[in-house]
């Protein structure tokens, strides 16, 4: 079987390198002999560790004929989607790693797929095998619930800053001295990327056939000492956790920092590590941890879906998004998400003020479970509470009015608290 890979980068490399290191156990696994036979850059003056063949024609390996099976690990959205798609019309097998394809093209995909494989192990998690176990392992369940710890850049740096008290600007720099956040850092520390892969195991899960735009994406950029040490203080860790719960009809969706208690297995994942926990109905809960990134991990998972459609053939019907669509399930409006709530205020420190939070708070509709206040100098102090469990549009409104009464000296700040 011959392999056509667009894109011979970070994944791509591996990919390439890996099918001919491991030759031996993957032909043995896959019953036919695999070939890396090609590979697309855009760059061929580019140095690079392969000994695969380079092109930077896409079209000649999209309209090779000897080509079975196209993987696509050039990142990006629009222009793998034309490839991708021309591959599928051509009946070429695909195999990718692109999140943010599937985040916004995937059922348009998985149409045109049909009876052809198309596999995306690697776009979630990365070395994880979490989409196989959400479609072959767990499917004798409904799934409860999902929590996932599924951006290496901002656990890193949240470990960083809660073992080692390395502020948000210090260790945002560090990471990109390391290579693990990029120059411009925003999708991954804005929350995009774990948002991403949620809307993938939210459609294999739920068949939730929703686009970053339909859900709640907030990242870590907030996050202040005074936080981790309130969190600290009533046994929490603070991670940027993807979260697709099933309440009755409805299905949350939402990616955002959060405290959780640091009993829980999830938040024992630390570092650049992923973990996933998933609950069925059944099965209870299983955990699943592992290296979310890398070229050689993620390459593993694209080699895993390479092996299996070898085994499966032309012809298998690609499994995913509609294994759950029984239930007629739709996603909860941001609005209707009920939790509990961390709330940091800045305040003048004087009479009156905390009276004003709490009355704007009890009118709407919010108790306040602990509270703490700590000053910041003379005139000011951060007053941070934890509230019981609240309805998202009420804690919206409270914080917009608390602002709006002058009761604060800074724009308030709001955690959710997952217990
Ligand atoms: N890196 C990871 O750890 C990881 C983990 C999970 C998923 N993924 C996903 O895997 C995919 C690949 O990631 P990566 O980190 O390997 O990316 P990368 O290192 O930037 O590699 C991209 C490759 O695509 C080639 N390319 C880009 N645009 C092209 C074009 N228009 N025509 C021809 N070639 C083009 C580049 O060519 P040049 O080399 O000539 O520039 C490069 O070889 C992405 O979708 C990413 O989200 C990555």
């Amino acid at each position: 079987m011959k392999v056509g890979i667009i894109g011979v980068g970070t994944v791509g490399a591996s990919v390439a390198n890996i099918l001919r290191d491991n030759k031996d156990i993957i032909t043995e696994r896959s019953g036919c002999e695999i070939e890396p036979a090609i590979g697309v850059v855009s760059n061929l003056n580019k140095k690079r560790d392969v000994t695969i063949e380079l092109t930077d024609d896409i079209d000649a390996v999209l309209n090779d004929d000897s080509i079975d099976i196209i993987v696509e690990l050039m990142g990006g959205i629009e222009k793998p989607y034309e490839i991708v798609k021309k591959a599928l019309v051509k009946g070429k097998a695909v195999v990718t790693a692109n999140k943010a394809l599937l985040a916004y093209h995937r059922y348009e995909l998985q149409d045109l797929a049909g009876d052809t494989p198309f596999e995306y192990e690697a776009a979630v998690a990365g070395g994880i095998p979490i989409i196989n176990a959400l479609r072959d392992g767990l499917t004798a369940n409904h799934i409860q619930s999902i929590r996932g710890i599924m951006n290496g850049t901002c656990n890193y740096m949240l470990t960083k800053m809660i073992n080692e008290g390395v502020d948000y600007d210090t260790i945002l720099s560090e990471s990109q001295e390391l290579g693990y956040a990029e120059a411009d850092p925003t999708f991954d520390v804005g929350g995009f990327d774990a948002a991403h892969k949620l809307l993938i195991l939210g459609s294999i899960a739920y068949d939730i056939d929703a686009k970053p735009e339909d859900i709640l994406i907030e990242g870590i950029q907030d996050i202040a000492p005074e936080d981790i040490d309130f969190a600290n203080e009533f046994n929490y860790t603070i991670k940027l956790l993807t979260i697709a719960k099933k309440i009755d009809k409805k299905v949350e969706l939402r990616v955002h920092p959060a405290f959780i208690s640091k009993d829980e297995m999830i938040a024992k994942v630390d570092g650049v590590m992923n973990g996933v926990s998933v609950i069925g109905d059944k099965v209870g809960e299983t955990m699943y941890y592992g290296a979310g990134a890398g070229g050689d991990a993620t390459a593993s998972a694209v080699i895993a879906n390479i092996v299996d459609i070898a085994r499966r053939g032309k012809g298998s019907p690609m499994l995913g998004f509609e294994l759950d669509n029984s239930e007629d399930l739709t996603l909860m409006s941001k609005d209707e998400i009920q939790t509990k709530y961390y709330l940091r205020f800045r305040v003048e420190d004087k009479a009156g003020v905390l009276a004003k939070i709490a009355t704007i708070l009890g009118e709407q509709n919010i108790s306040i479970e602990k509270m703490i206040q700590k000053p910041l100098n003379k005139t000011c102090a951060n007053l941070l509470l934890a509230t019981h469990t609240s309805l998202e549009k009420d804690v919206v409104d409270a914080l917009k009015k608390i602002e709006q009464a002058g009761a604060v000296t800074a724009k308030p700040v709001m955690i959710r608290i997952e217990d």
